[in-house]
């Protein structure tokens, strides 16, 4: 498998130690260069999987240039869609055979079911899938489908405020002196920007912010008091969590610093609050004054 260097922690888990007992193995590359993903390609690869906008750092590929690569070459192409949903960004639209979502995020948007989905346009490729989740017992129950169904009812009207909030957060939080990086898909300066906008419907509703040092982002997370400290993303509730601890703890450091996140780095999944509100929160969290 060739997957992307920035990626969720626990897909980094999976690759690394369960699929490597079937004797499946991941090389990791940064998927924002068609031509290092080109360049990693083996006579042995079998699959490409890729996260954009990517966790933590929301790293933008390109998903046009990697289906095309992976039909060239006969691999099958695999996306993790969780940060946009549907709403925001349809890769099967643009040559993918998979599409996953944790539908634990923004899909179920409530923070209170956990599922996931993996979404195929090929019949004879989603009845294979089929086969192997009713063999494997991966099925979810009724209750929990009841609520990612009831969650998805809203998708549009939250992930729509949810994002305006987050465009206002992540354009607010660069004026600010403690915060040395923002990293939001169509935020003027992001490197993946006119890609994103080319492939998806906005930025969506998760920010990246790195403070100092990891004394500052667990000082920071332990003063907020509007958002939630917790790993999870994707709910109508602001939720503040620290990837180098959290999600990305799986990661070995030095791994987790070669790709750049760093021991400050903060996530901010935003949720239906004022922004305002959450903006206040922060300040008094990080401890900065701002520039109103
Ligand atoms: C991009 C991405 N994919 C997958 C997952 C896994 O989600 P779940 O908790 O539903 O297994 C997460 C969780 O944070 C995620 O951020």
């Amino acid at each position: 498998v060739i997957a992307g260097a920035d990626i969720y922690g626990g897909t980094y888990r999976i690759l690394t130690t369960l699929l490597a007992r079937w004797g499946v193995t991941a090389d990791f590359v940064d998927t924002t260069d068609p031509d290092a993903v080109r360049a990693a390609i083996r006579p042995e690869t079998r699959a490409l999987f890729v996260e954009t906008p990517a966790n933590p750092l929301l790293q933008i590929t390109d998903l046009r240039s990697m289906a095309a690569i992976a039909k060239k070459h006969g691999l099958l192409s695999i996306v993790d869609n969780t940060f946009m949903t549907p709403w925001l960004q349809r890769p099967l639209e643009l040559g993918f055979d998979i599409v996953l979502h944790s539908a634990t995020k923004f899909l179920g948007g409530h923070s209170d079911v956990l599922a996931g989905l993996a979404v195929a346009a090929d019949k004879e490729l989603s009845d294979r899938l089929f086969d192997i989740q009713t063999a494997v017992g991966g099925v979810l129950g009724p209750w929990d489908s009841w609520l990612v169904l009831r969650g998805m009812k809203t998708l549009g009207a939250r992930m729509d405020r949810q994002q305006a909030g987050a465009e206002t957060i992540a354009a607010e939080l660069r004026k600010w002196p403690e915060v040395r990086r923002v990293f939001y898909p169509t935020l003027s300066g992001h490197p993946g920007r006119e890609v994103h906008l080319a492939q998806a419907g906005g930025g969506g509703a998760v920010v990246s912010f790195e403070l100092r040092d990891g004394a500052a982002a667990k000082r920071a997370l332990s003063r907020v008091q509007l958002c939630l400290p917790a790993v999870s993303l994707g709910g109508v509730e602001s939720i503040l969590s620290h990837p180098p601890t959290m999600s990305h703890r799986a990661m070995p450091p030095a791994v987790r610093r070669a790709r750049g996140i760093n021991d400050g780095l903060l996530r901010l999944s935003v949720g239906l609050e004022d922004p305002e509100d959450i903006l206040a929160d922060l300040r008094q969290a990080v401890g900065s004054q701002g520039r109103k």
